[in-house]
């Protein structure tokens, strides 16, 4: 035996394990394209190396933000660490156990390297064992199906499902687990190799699987000793096991043999080996797709949530600068909102409209609190500060490309129809569509709430005066759908509150 094979093995539980084969040195790290991938906030980019040495294999810290321990212990990055087998290695909180051929396998290696007879566990020689115009026919169609699967649990029982189908193997499993404790699970099986809720399967074979991460296969011959009592207790003439694996990540192994059939046998595990290989190393890459899949939609959700949360930020800023008018972008987003579906926009439309709501007062952060919280008529000068919010608001939002699409919404919605607004003196159709709806919502919701110099108007009076502003200052077809909106949907709009926006 050459090659000698390591392996991190998640100290999680989940039995996901990292084969250490093929090359002298893996990074590992968040960042795409390392070999060893980790995405965990809590890993740096380019977090660690692993080296094998004269002596084997050995980490080096690149200068993480979390740091790498053996055993428990920071190492120094920069520092060469040789490791043994059985370390605990944790790059931040990723923790592995690392399992080496002195102790791990080397009985199986000792096994195999003094046993007389002719190797009888082979590596699938998959050159000689080429595959049936019926078998390749069989394996696209399999693929299509394993590929189109939308869970793991799935992945497993369609692959098990295609190659026992197509080749006729009694017993099939696909097993997840961990080689050090024996413990394995099915996701998904037929036949006699789990009973009783036990997997009974040979730990050599799975060991060497698991080790090397390559297909293996036994048949029973003139020494039976290599795989041990199990192979005899289990009466089994053939048996061959393969790993779903991509990059050096097992996701688990395909186990297939003949047991009890005896020379009933209806296929040779000889003829399907490259068909279970193929049909493993599909599994394999489906379950990977759907672990990157599973990665973006949690990445999505916490772009999502960031956004989101920067969003409600700038409203409280907002709030707290000007207590008086609190409350009033939550109560104009949702008005807008209504207002835009009513005019028939697309849902994902309205959503904007929302948050250009929320922010569209965001530029009152640059106007002085003295005028901003004033008592009583502001003199012309300070007007001219309390008009300088939506490009305030502009100047502010346009760092941000996802705002884009709202700041025009945000500039302009104290435009008004007939101009004379500000702060551009737009009018008619060149003031843009979401400008329009929140310069509708944003008046509405001013004319009924309490101002300093002012008490609310009633619904009634209010929805006068926005009577009276069509065609001058609101559009006309847009002044009637806000018209059209049923008085009781107007007033739980304008209700205090409503934890749109934690205020508190
Ligand atoms: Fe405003």
């Amino acid at each position: 035996m050459s090659k000698e094979a390591w392996r991190l093995e998640s100290a999680d539980g989940t039995g996901a394990s990292l084969v250490l084969v093929g090359r002298d040195t893996f990074s590992v790290g968040r960042r795409e394209g390392q070999d060893v991938r980790l995405d965990n906030v809590a890993v740096s980019r380019e977090h660690a190396t692993l080296r094998r040495t004269g002596r084997g294999w050995a980490v080096t810290d690149l200068g993480s933000t979390s740091g790498t321990t053996i055993d428990g212990r920071a190492i120094t990055p920069g520092t060469i660490i040789p490791l043994s087998h059985g370390s605990t290695l944790a790059f931040g909180p990723c923790r592995f156990i690392l399992r080496g051929p002195e102790s791990a396998i080397g009985s199986l290696r000792t096994m195999v390297e003094t046993d007389a007879a002719p190797a009888q566990l082979d590596e699938l020689a998959l050159a000689k064992e080429g595959m049936s115009g019926g078998q390749l026919d069989a394996l696209m169609e399999a693929s299509g199906h394993i590929a189109a699967a939308r869970s793991r649990d799935d992945v497993a029982r369609l692959a098990i499902q295609e190659l026992s189908g197509v080749t006729g193997l009694a017993n099939v499993a696909f097993l997840v687990g961990n080689i050090e404790r024996d413990a394995w699970h099915p996701l998904a099986n037929v036949g006699s190799m789990v009973e009783g809720g036990e997997v009974r399967i040979s730990r050599s074979l799975m060991r060497k699987v698991s080790s090397e991460g390559k297909p293996f296969k036994w048949r029973r011959g003139s020494s039976n000793t290599m795989l041990g009592q199990s192979v005899m207790d289990l009466q089994l003439e053939e048996i061959c096991a393969a790993p779903a694996m991509v990059g050096g990540r097992i996701y688990g192994y395909i186990v297939a043999d003949n047991r009890g059939q005896g020379s009933r046998a209806r296929v040779s595990l000889d003829e399907i080996g490259r068909f279970l290989f193929s049909i493993a190393h599909i599994a394999g890459l489906a379950m990977h797709g759907l672990e990157r899949e599973e990665e973006a939609r949690e990445q999505a959700l916490a772009n999502q949530q960031l956004f989101e949360g920067a969003v409600a930020a700038f409203v409280r800023a907002v709030d707290m600068k000007d207590p008086y008018t609190r409350g009033h972008s939550e109560r104009v987003a949702r008005i807008a909102r209504v207002l835009g579906g009513q005019a028939g926009l697309s849902p994902e439309m309205c959503e904007q409209i929302f948050l250009a709501g929320l922010l569209h007062d965001v530029g009152k952060i640059g106007v002085p609190d003295a005028v901003l919280r004033k008592d009583g008529k502001l003199t012309p000068e300070e007007f001219d500060e309390i008009k300088k919010h939506p490009a305030n608001a502009w100047a502010m939002m346009k760092v941000v490309p996802r705002w884009e699409p709202m700041l025009l919404g945000i500039r302009n919605h104290h435009e008004k129809w007939a101009g004379g607004g500000y702060p551009d003196n737009l009018a008619g159709e060149a003031i843009p569509l979401l400008a329009r709806i929140i310069g509708i919502a944003d008046v509405f919701d001013a004319l009924t709430s309490s101002r300093s110099y002012r008490p609310a108007m009633s619904l009634e009076q209010a929805l006068q005066i926005m009577r009276e502003g069509l065609g001058t200052h609101f559009e006309p077809r847009l002044g009637e759908i806000f018209l059209s909106i049923p008085n009781e949907e107007l007033v739980r709009l304008i209700a205090p509150d409503q934890g749109t926006v934690p205020l508190d």
